[in-house]
């Protein structure tokens, strides 16, 4: 059986990791997506509201398919433990390259049986980011185009804090 993980920091979930989840579950037999602690990013969200945000975004994906997991810990070390022999990531933008190729090479000399698969990002998701969202979010912006209707009041709810003159 072939396993792969989808990791990210989910903060929230957007259209953009939607997406790569749902191809990546065309392409593998099982996939965990891996809610982790990027030490660089200050959450919005506590790891479980991120698991629980994902979970009612996945509904439409083949639950026998997909897991949602949280783990503070080594990636690497988590597909050890798990089995899996591929990350699956997607990539946006020349921006992201060098990120990106620097935890997979990582990753890589962490676990040498670990392969990391670049998605290339659909056009309309190329700008979408999680900070974005949230800064709409912030600003009592429309994010129904950016993230699934079942999880906008939650996002909203944390984050906006109403807008002066509005
Ligand atoms: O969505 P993000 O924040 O770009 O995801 C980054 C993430 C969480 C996948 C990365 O920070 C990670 O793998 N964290 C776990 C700790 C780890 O393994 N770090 C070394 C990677 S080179």
């Amino acid at each position: 059986m072939k396993i792969a993980i989808c990791p990210g920091s989910f903060d929230p979930v957007t259209m953009g990791h939607l997406d790569i989840i749902q191809r990546a579950a065309k392409m593998f037999d099982h996939v965990i997506v891996a809610v982790m602690v990027n030490p660089s990013k200050r959450p919005s969200f506590t790891l479980e509201e991120r698991i629980d945000l994902l979970t009612r975004a996945t509904t439409d994906v083949e639950a026998a398919k997909l897991e949602i997991v949280g783990f503070d810990g080594l990636l690497a070390d988590y597909a050890k433990q798990r089995h899996a022999t591929a990350i699956v990531k997607g990539l946006r933008a020349v921006s992201d390259f060098e990120y990106e190729f620097q935890m997979a090479l990582t990753n890589k000399k962490l676990n040498p049986d670990l392969e990391t698969v670049f998605l290339t990002t659909r056009a309309e998701n190329m700008y979408l980011s999680s900070s974005i969202v949230k800064q709409i979010a912030q600003f009592d912006g429309d994010i129904s185009n950016f993230v699934p209707e079942c999880i906008h009041d939650d996002i909203r709810e944390r984050l906006c804090k109403g807008v002066k003159g509005k």
